[in-house]
């Protein structure tokens, strides 16, 4: 071998150890790992802030801001579902554009220098329609969704490679230089896989094989999931998780969901949970050996349409979130929050790098010490509900205040108090600007075969027939008394009695409301049971069942029904009782309103809308509409919907959701304490109150000038009395 051979050989030896050198720099640039204590970003342990913001319950252009004040607050990451009814509308016809554009919202977040938890899902629960499966994957031949089965799987995973590739295109993952560190496959099926056992088990690992096979060098998770497969990371949702372990000692301790507040449901009354309960609950699991925390939600938003689920959910998502429903700062929650990921990243290195000591300081009181090397951080703990207490610990003495951690970074100095605020609550405040000049449009109950209507034998299942295109869909039949019934004589009235499934109905016999009826969350079923004038002679029933969003959660959510299914029966006649329910039934799906697009512009124009002194008032079946111009300023708007009942809300042909002020709140609003283990029973307000009066009306769905706002109001109420109102926070 010559010499320059071998010179050129060790060239090549050094070139190919400094390229070897240079890829494995650039791979650990951006690797995303973990261990028993953390996530490791860049092979560095850290402790991780998450904030869920969902990006269709705002719109694009309240992004920048919301990011913009989770980083303020201390937010390291931002957690979001994928709503994949939202992105495949209709099978293979993807959808991402508007408040679905996913890229633009995870590239917002980058720009903020954010890190994202994106839940690719597909299933979300999250109180969204059909927890975030579309309404057609129902109707696949042979699909039981959420188990081990060959067609809920293939479409879930088209679904999920959908989103990777989409992700991977964009070079989003971290390991591509991109903001997303975690993602996730499955969301709480722990609960699930308990009750169905072996296809349960053998759903979870063919999910976590899928997507770990699916090579995004970053983790994935599955929630409330005991037993997740090993190749994923089992992590806990609740108002309290100190007390979790992961499955697998080698794991660390992640906390996807920490319950900010709680959904509004309508009648419910509206739940709230105090800010040192949840800086409590957060300092309880980082002292604990946390790593990882996730607000849900940081901003809840708005269900806009007909995104709410449940059925019952309403339209605000508020979930007293530390941004409120409009993007506003809730105070003292939100300062209380960054205040506190202040002390905890000031103690970043030694709760990363140590495990807790824990020391007894009291019969109720602990002190947890996290030592490493020079560095020391304490986190010295009351857990009495009642008793404020001094407790000794080193060469000081600490005030701790009733249910209350005060974190010291440095073992000396307590920088911090979960349960002492520094700041004053900001109160909500919705000043009205003004009313509306309103036209009114009469829907007239079906009462014959008309266009779109088919008759069957028997009673039918809703969505079914609907799709959940629309929350409507009519029944009717005609009811034929004979002159002889004994009834149109004495004026004893036969009673109708109506079983449905649910949500809600509205009764109509001869065309005049007879009645309504509707459910609630804990049992949508209806029973609707009254006295009826009918007359000798050919009586026209019309029944306008209405679907209120579809179940979110549960075993085969997908299994179960909607809509009129009976018995339906008549009581009181000559012959006793009759059962209609196998009478022959017309259908029809939809209103006529919606079958004209009035809640657009070219919708409502040719059609005859009464005004001035013809306005209708206080009837059921009654569509508005009005054209105004949009107030100066940034504020946030909302609409004051106190007047009305129950009905949906379009604003420049965008539906910003249902209505239902009448829906009035039931519950216990007694005085809540801040201290003592929170459920979502604890503290609620607005019993007796609308669940839901102000609705969200987004800015940037205004033109300056000729806006046309559009209502349909089911029960009847006073349209004058409805106010556009701009919201701000003291
Ligand atoms: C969790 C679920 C979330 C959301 C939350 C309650 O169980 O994972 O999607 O539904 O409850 O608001």
């Amino acid at each position: 071998m010559g010499l320059k051979t071998q010179t050129w050989n060790m060239m090549g030896a050094k070139l190919m150890l400094a390229l070897i050198l240079l890829s494995w720099a650039s791979s650990v640039s951006c690797f995303v790992s973990y261990d028993r204590k953390a996530i490791l970003i860049n092979g560095k342990r850290r402790i991780l802030i998450s904030g869920s913001i969902h990006y269709p319950r705002s719109t694009p252009e309240m992004w920048p801001d919301l990011i913009w004040k989770a980083k303020q607050g201390g937010l390291d990451v931002i957690q979001t579902y994928v709503f994949w009814n939202g992105h495949e509308p209709s099978p293979g016809k993807y959808y991402f554009e508007d408040r679905y554009d996913l890229v633009r919202f995870v590239k917002l977040v980058q720009q903020a220098g954010l890190y994202v938890h994106l839940r690719i899902g597909p299933y979300i629960c999250a109180e969204w329609n059909f927890g975030g499966f579309p309404v057609w994957l129902k109707y696949v031949p042979g699909i039981s969704f959420r188990t081990d089965n060959k067609p809920f799987e293939d479409a879930m995973q088209r679904f999920t490679y959908k989103i990777v590739n989409l992700m991977k295109a964009e070079r989003l993952f971290q390991t591509q230089g991109g903001p997303i560190i975690l993602s996730q496959i499955e969301n709480e099926y722990g609960p699930i896989e308990w009750e169905i056992g072996a296809p349960g088990k053998a759903y979870s690992q063919w999910a976590a094989n899928m997507a770990v096979g699916l090579g995004t060098g970053v983790p994935w998770v599955m929630c409330k999931h005991e037993d997740a497969p090993d190749s994923v990371i089992d992590t806990c949702n609740g108002y309290y998780c100190e007390n979790f372990k992961p499955k697998s000692i080698y794991k660390p301790k992640m906390w996807t969901e920490n319950w900010t507040g709680w959904y509004i449901e309508f009648g419910g009354a509206v739940p709230y949970r105090p800010a040192e309960d949840v800086a409590f609950s957060v300092a309880r699991f980082i002292q604990n050996g946390g790593s990882f925390i996730n607000y849900y939600m940081y901003h809840g938003g708005t269900n806009f349409g007909r995104t709410a689920g449940g059925p019952f959910i309403a339209t605000s998502y508020d979930f007293d979130a530390p941004l409120d429903e409009f993007g506003l700062l809730r105070e003292p929650k939100w300062s209380h929050l960054r205040d506190l990921h202040k002390a905890i990243k000031q103690s970043e290195w030694a709760l990363v790098s140590a495990d807790p000591q824990v020391q007894w300081l009291g019969s109720n009181q602990e002190a947890h010490v996290f030592k490493a090397g020079s560095g020391c951080a304490a986190f010295l703990a009351n857990y009495d509900t009642k008793y404020s207490v001094r407790v000794k610990f080193r060469n000081g003495q600490y005030d701790l205040p009733a249910w209350s951690i005060s974190i010291l970074p440095d073992c000396k100095t307590a920088v911090y108090n979960t349960a002492r605020v520094g700041v004053p609550i900001s109160q909500i405040k919705m000043v009205p600007i003004g009313g509306f000049s309103w036209q009114s449009y009469i829907e007239e109950p079906v009462s014959a075969f008309g266009d779109g209507t088919f008759t069957k034998d028997g009673l039918l299942e809703q969505i079914s027939l609907t799709w959940d295109t629309t929350d409507y869909l009519w029944y009717t039949t005609d009811i034929t008394i004979s002159p002889n019934e004994a009834f149109l004589w004495s004026g004893q009235y036969p009673v109708l009695t109506i079983m449905s499934a649910g949500h809600a109905m509205h009764v109509f016999v001869n065309g005049e409301l007879a009645g309504s009826a509707y459910g609630s969350l804990k049992d949508p079923r209806i029973t609707y049971s009254e006295k009826v004038k009918l007359r000798a002679g050919i009586n026209k029933l019309s029944i306008l069942s209405v679907a209120v969003g579809l179940p979110n959660v549960g075993l085969h959510f997908e299994t179960w029904n909607t809509g009129v299914l009976g018995p339906v029966t008549l009581k009181g006649l000559n012959s006793r009782t009759w059962d209609m329910s196998k009478w022959k039934w017309s259908y029809k799906v939809g209103l006529k309103g919606e079958a004209l697009n009035l809640h657009t512009q070219s919708g409502s124009s040719p059609v005859e809308w009464l005004e001035g002194s013809k306005l209708v008032q206080r009837q059921p079946l009654t569509w508005y509409k009005a054209t105004f111009d949009a107030p100066p300023g940034h504020a946030p708007l909302a609409l004051d919907m106190n007047s009305v009942g129950k009905g949906q809300i379009w604003i420049n042909g965008r539906s910003i959701g249902r209505h239902w002020p009448a829906y009035t709140a039931r519950g216990n609003c007694g005085t809540c304490s801040y201290a003592g283990t929170f459920n979502e029973y604890k503290c609620r307000k607005n019993c007796g109150q609308p669940s839901q009066r102000w609705y969200h009306l987004p800015r940037s769905w205004l033109k300056p000038t000729g806006n046309q706002l559009v209502i349909f109001e089911e029960w009847g109420g006073n349209p004058n009395q409805i106010f556009l109102v701009r919201v701000s926070r003291t």
